[in-house]
């Protein structure tokens, strides 16, 4: 049977989550694909904080040793940051590994490089994960919204701002007690900033402008609005109103100008995005053809982002490995 041999960058939640459903899943894997799936190496930064882990053997701070290591045909990159993140995977791609990122930040930075380099070395580049957990929307607009053409996009990209609005909302919590949980729950960062001030969502946001229109709007005229300042007082108000307040992420073309916002808003009971709750994210997309098509789903947390970072890898072993299929975009 052929082995596939996978490197995984980080072991926080989403990394854990791949470790677990990659070992829980291997007998299915092998029966349906004829391939197993090895985890070969995981490279942390302090390797003395997973003495605990079951293979603690896997675990090393030696990047060098994936790029010395030839049978390593995919690295599954899930830390935070733009660096190392970055150079890892370039370097990864020059050693002709196909990589899988969950990495928003870096993604939205560096996508249009990594995504050129790997066409040039022939390798794919995974980042579903980057975008709205476990929804498959890179997939979908990659793959099935090739004819139509996507004037707008309207989202809830973060998790963890729709859990603690809605927590704020239907139990009544405050806003501290409500980040705190979604911190238990593995949905927030690290750094829960990034969730409640709107740059998560602005990163993935932009992310889903190179994947829709090649190219990103000026950053420094994206309006970028977190959830910070809205107290419990604002929501009881909106929610007397039969309104809700999200964080919503727009992105819009029109002519040539893309234009990109992200902002707390309230919306009334008949908008599409009104029962979206919880750590749900969705997508709104207007196709030129179809009409307005939404789709939702789980939006953080350690499985549905591993869901998303398996898929990747599953498309991966079907046309990457015996093709190397790697257009630009799709
Ligand atoms: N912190 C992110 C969120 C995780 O809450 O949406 C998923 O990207």
């Amino acid at each position: 049977m052929k082995t596939i041999r996978v490197a995984l960058l980080g072991l926080g939640t989403v990394g854990k989550g791949v470790y677990h459903h990659l070992t829980t899943n291997r007998k299915r894997i092998e029966k349906e694909f004829g391939i197993t799936i090895d985890i070969a190496t995981i490279i942390v930064k302090h390797p003395e904080k997973h003495h605990s882990f079951e293979r603690k053997e896997l675990i090393s701070n030696d990047f060098q040793t994936i790029l010395d290591n030839p049978d390593i045909d995919v690295v599954i990159e899930a830390i935070i940051g733009r660096e190392p993140a970055f150079s890892y995977l370039t370097k990864s791609i020059q050693a002709e590994k196909h990589i899988i990122t969950a990495n928003k930040e870096m993604f939205a930075f560096h996508g249009k490089e990594l995504l050129h380099l790997a066409n040039a070395y022939n390798v794919q580049v995974g980042f579903e994960a980057t975008t709205a957990g476990g929804i498959p929307i890179i997939h979908t607009i990659k793959r099935l919204f090739q004819y139509n053409q996507i004037s707008k996009l309207t989202a809830i990209l973060n998790g963890t701002s729709n859990y603690i609005l809605s927590e704020m909302r239907n139990n009544k919590l405050s806003f501290e007690e409500a980040l705190q949980q979604a911190q238990q729950l593995g949905y927030a960062e690290a750094n829960p900033t990034n969730d409640i001030e709107g740059y998560d969502s602005f990163y993935k946001l932009m992310i889903l402008s190179l994947l829709l229109y090649q190219e990103q709007p000026n950053w420094d005229y994206v309006k970028r609005k977190g959830i910070s300042t809205i107290t419990s007082k604002d929501i009881a108000n909106h929610t007397a109103n039969r309104e809700r307040i999200k964080l919503l992420a727009v992105l819009e073309k029109q002519n040539d100008n893309i234009s990109a916002r992200v902002e707390p808003l309230a919306i009334p009971e008949s908008h599409p995005l009104y029962g979206v709750e919880g750590v749900q994210n969705a997508v709104i997309l207007e196709g030129s053809i179809v009409g307005e098509i939404m789709l939702s789903g789980p939006g953080a947390g350690a499985s549905p982002t591993a869901s998303a970072i398996l898929e990747d890898l599953t498309f991966i072993l079907r046309t990457g490995l015996s093709t190397h299929i790697s257009p630009i975009y799709s």
